[in-house]
């Protein structure tokens, strides 16, 4: 699996990064998401379909390949 952030959706409410800290990371300087690696781990799925749902403006996909 893959995840994506939409840049312009993220408005940097960290819910992500608070979820699945290995998975995403906030930029210092105006604290949007971005993934650390696109290919999620599979022991890291499950946190990340989690902070897709938690995502309050939906900025996050899960790639199914
Ligand atoms: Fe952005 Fe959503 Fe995470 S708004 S910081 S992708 S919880």
């Amino acid at each position: 699996m893959k995840v994506h952030v939409d840049p312009e959706r993220c408005q940097g409410h960290t819910l992500c990064a608070m979820i699945a800290p290995k998975v995403f990371q906030l930029d210092d300087v105006d604290g949007h998401s971005s993934p650390i690696s696109e290919d999620v781990p599979a022991d890291q799925e499950e946190l990340v379909a989690e902070a897709v749902r938690s995502c309050p403006e939906r900025a996050i996909s899960l790639i199914d390949e």
